[in-house]
Formats: C-alpha cells, sequence, structure tokens
C-alpha cells in the first residue's frame, strides 16, 4: 500500500519550541528604541507586550517549554500530517521526492494559529481583555480570531483594503468567531486618517495596517498588540511544524536535501526550516530556500539595514532585509506576502548564506497552483502557490540533472477564501509586475539614521 501521509500521533506532539538563537552563525542585532536609537529596552515593549512574549523574544535557551493548556488546543488540529507528493512526482516525471506538511488543516486554514494561540494564551494569563492585530489576506486575523474566541478576549483586525474586498469571506469567518474587522487605513485611528488625507484611495499595506493596530493597542487601556509574524517569538511558535517534519521525515525513512517556504514576514518559512539549520551547520547538505513575490522582494532586491516594522515608525528599529517602511506593493493577490520587512532572524540567516532567497512572478506561483491542485487535490493559497512554483523548478532541475533529490515545503494555507484570485487567474485577468524599482529607491531614500 502506498503511504501518501505520514501521520504523528497526537502524543507526540512537539513539547517544546526550538530556539535558533543559540544556533545562529553571528549574534543578532538588538532592537533599537526609535526615539533614541539605543538599544530597545523590554520595558519598551511593555506598552503593547506581556511580560512572558517580551522574555522569548530575547530567550538565549535553546529550547523554551509549551505551557500544557497551550499543548491542549494545538492538539485539536495538531501534528499535522506530511504528505508525499507521489502524484504531483508522476504529473512532472521527476526523479524527485517531494514533501509537504500541511498546515492548511489547522481550523483557520494556515499555520498563523500555531502561534496565535500561545499570544493569545499570554496575553489573557497576563490580565489583558482585547487584542488589537493587523492581516493581509485574512489568515492571520482569523487565526487571532479563533485564539481571542477559544481564550474569551475581544479582538480587533485591521485588514489591508484590497484584501478586504478580494476575501470577504475572510472577514465573516473573523465574525464567526467574534473578532471586529474593518479595512485599512480607515478613519479609527491617526496613522489610517494620514495615509488617506495623502491618498484617498490607498489599497493599504500590511505597514500601515501595523501602524493602525499598534496605534490601538497604545491608545487602548485593556488593550495589546498582536503580531502574526516578523519577531522572533513568532517564528519561536512556528518551530512545532520543523520539529515535527523532522520526525516525519525519520519515518519515511528520508532527509530532505532543499527545505522550501514562501515568506512574507518569515514565519512559515522559519517554522519548517530552522530547526534544520542544526543539521546543516553540522555539514550535512541541506539548502533552506525562501521564496518571495517579484512584487515585494524583500530578501532579493532589499537592503539588510535598521528600519521600522511599520509605516508610520510606531515599532521599535529592527535590522532586517527591507524595502523601506513606506514602501506598498502592488496588489497581488498572495496579500499575507505584501510586507516591507523580512524577519531580522531570517534576515540575517540569509545575509549570512545559511538561507537562499529566490522571487516569483504571480502569473508562475498561479500556474503552479493549478498544476499542484490537479495533480494532489489541495487548493493552495495565493501566498502558499510561491513555495509550490520554487519546488516544481527544483523538481524540473532534478529531472534535467537526472537527480533523486529530496524536496521538502510548507504547505503553509489552503485557498479555499481565494477562489475570486483563481476566477481573475482562469480569465486572463491577471498580471504581473515587474520590480517597482524606483518606488523601492525612493522608500529606501526614507530609511531611518542609525548610528
Ligand atoms: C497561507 C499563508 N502563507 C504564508 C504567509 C506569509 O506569512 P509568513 O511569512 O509569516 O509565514 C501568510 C500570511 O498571511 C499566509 O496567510
Amino acid at each position: 500500500m502506498t503511504e501518501y501521509r505520514i501521520l504523528l500521533p497526537q502524543r507526540d506532539l512537539p513539547k517544546s519550541w526550538y530556539n535558533v538563537i543559540p544556533d545562529l552563525p553571528a549574534p543578532p542585532s538588538p532592537p533599537l528604541n526609535p526615539g533614541t536609537g539605543q538599544p530597545a529596552n523590554p520595558s519598551d515593549l511593555a506598552a503593547i507586550f506581556p511580560q512572558a512574549l517580551i522574555e522569548q523574544e530575547v530567550s538565549a535557551s535553546p529550547s523554551l517549554p509549551i505551557p500544557e493548556p497551550v499543548l491542549e488546543v494545538l492538539r485539536l488540529w495538531r501534528p499535522t500530517p506530511l504528505h508525499r507528493a507521489y502524484r504531483l512526482e508522476k504529473a512532472l516525471g521527476t526523479p524527485a521526492k517531494i514533501f509537504y506538511k500541511n498546515e492548511g488543516v489547522s481550523p483557520a486554514g494556515s499555520h498563523k494559529p500555531n502561534t496565535s494561540v500561545p499570544q493569545a494564551y499570554y496575553n489573557q494569563r497576563a490580565g489583558v481583555k482585547r487584542l488589537s492585530t493587523e492581516t493581509g489576506a485574512g489568515q492571520w486575523g482569523s487565526a487571532l480570531a479563533l485564539a481571542c474566541n477559544i481564550f474569551g478576549m475581544q479582538c480587533m483586525v485591521y485588514m489591508v483594503k484590497c484584501s478586504y474586498f478580494q476575501k470577504p469571506h475572510r472577514r465573516t469567518m473573523m465574525e464567526c468567531w467574534g473578532a471586529k474587522c474593518i479595512p485599512s487605513p480607515s478613519d479609527q485611528t491617526e496613522a489610517g486618517r494620514n495615509v488617506l488625507a495623502e491618498d484617498p484611495e490607498c489599497t493599504g499595506s500590511l505597514g500601515i495596517a501595523i501602524s493602525e493596530a499598534v496605534e490601538d493597542a497604545v491608545t487602548h487601556k485593556d488593550t495589546n498588540y498582536s503580531l502574526g509574524s516578523v519577531l522572533n517569538h513568532v517564528l519561536l511558535h512556528q518551530t512545532v511544524i520543523g520539529q515535527e517534519a523532522l520526525a516525519q521525515m525519520k519515518l519515511a525513512g528520508a532527509m530532505p536535501d532543499i527545505v522550501v517556504g514562501c515568506c512574507g514576514g518569515g514565519s512559515n518559512f522559519a517554522g519548517l526550516a530552522f530547526p534544520f539549520v542544526p543539521l546543516k551547520a553540522s555539514g550535512k547538505n541541506i539548502r533552506l530556500i525562501g521564496v518571495e513575490p517579484t512584487a515585494c522582494p524583500t530578501m532579493t532586491k532589499g537592503v539588510y539595514a535598521y528600519d521600522f516594522g511599520d509605516k508610520s515608525g510606531m515599532t521599535p528599529l529592527l535590522k532586517m532585509d527591507t524595502l523601506g517602511h513606506d514602501f506598498v506593493p502592488a496588489g497581488i493577490h498572495a496579500g499575507g506576502l505584501r510586507y516591507h520587512g523580512m524577519a531580522p532572524l531570517v534576515s540575517l540567516l540569509h545575509r549570512e548564506g545559511v538561507v537562499e532567497a529566490v522571487s516569483y512572478p504571480q502569473l508562475k506561483c498561479f500556474e503552479a497552483a493549478v498544476t499542484f491542485s490537479r495533480a494532489e487535490g489541495i487548493i493552495v493559497a495565493p501566498e502558499t502557490s510561491h513555495a509550490v512554483a520554487c519546488v516544481i523548478d527544483e523538481a524540473w532541475k532534478a529531472k534535467e540533472e537526472g537527480k533523486e533529490r529530496t524536496i521538502l515545503f510548507n504547505l503553509s494555507g489552503h485557498g479555499h477564501f481565494d477562489m475570486a484570485a483563481y476566477e481573475k487567474y482562469f480569465a486572463g485577468e491577471l498580471s504581473d509586475y515587474a520590480y517597482p524599482e524606483e518606488k523601492v529607491k525612493e522608500a529606501l531614500a526614507h530609511l531611518p539614521k542609525v548610528s
């Protein structure tokens, strides 16, 4: 019998998160206070984050225990299945062995609940009543709505305007879990009103929505802010994916030569790839590839510099690959990949040559997603289609070179709320966006000056 899915029993759900920081080839650069330009104190973050998450953000422990109430919720869908893509391999006629971790099986449909659940838990334990956040494609907003509902908290979501109208049912999903979701830029915050005054037609960006959500948290006493990617603690929470994948690959008697994930802020890629970093460091020849859109080529065309995480400069400065905090990417359907920066830990590993980065245009990604759905059955999110496009290219290369390579990728989410995007693709109404060189140049000219 062909084993299409490699499953772990529920008792094998990882009990701790893997922290990559002690395994980095160079020390991470500290976040800076935007006012003083000095390393940020934990107290600088206390206005918007609970103490437990601030401690995780800076922890140097190799692993951190997952609290039992968090495990209890994760067990609703974890461990997630590892699939062997036999049918895709056959369709491509490749000698490559392709595996994927299916994070689309979570209640919200993506990897995002892996961090929304612990974030809601730690906030609730700290007495916080309400969380504010931004969302691109709606995956993160719905994941936080789900987690807030589980822990009896209110949830306020600022959703990037172009995605809000592309994916109306994501908003309904958030409402099912009791959250409130409005399009960003909105007139509810000063940050949003400033953007609208400059450009009433602005389609929004993750950087703008983050400004609105942070302002919401700072101006409401009962509210904290929650971020769905980029920060160290978010990447940490996602490492359950890679730890499970390692155990499942062992069960399958295989080890990846190539690990692939799409990159918005870097969390699903890091979640899968980071647990492989020690193996790579010990000499195993594993390529870790992050895939981004050509419309928002943060690692492939950005600079490695201190920048704000948001549009209006409210967050601490992070040393990261960035296109400039006021860069507004074109309205591609992979809304979750429209972020100007990359997680500092992923950026550092990229700059140190541990992580490779590639970029793909929208049409090629949809073509790959359709090939995948016709072979494997699963319709992936537009974000995930970037990983699929890269995997298919690597499988072709293996065929050309006659190599039996093993490829593992993260199927970060399903695309059931993205039918409008697929519809446009089939109608020939989607286009690629060239690398926005002038816009990036302009945005990079506004990087904050750091001595
Ligand atoms: C399905 C899916 N994959 C990937 C991403 C990109 O985020 P990250 O790079 O943090 O994994 C998103 C973001 O919304 C998403 O919804």
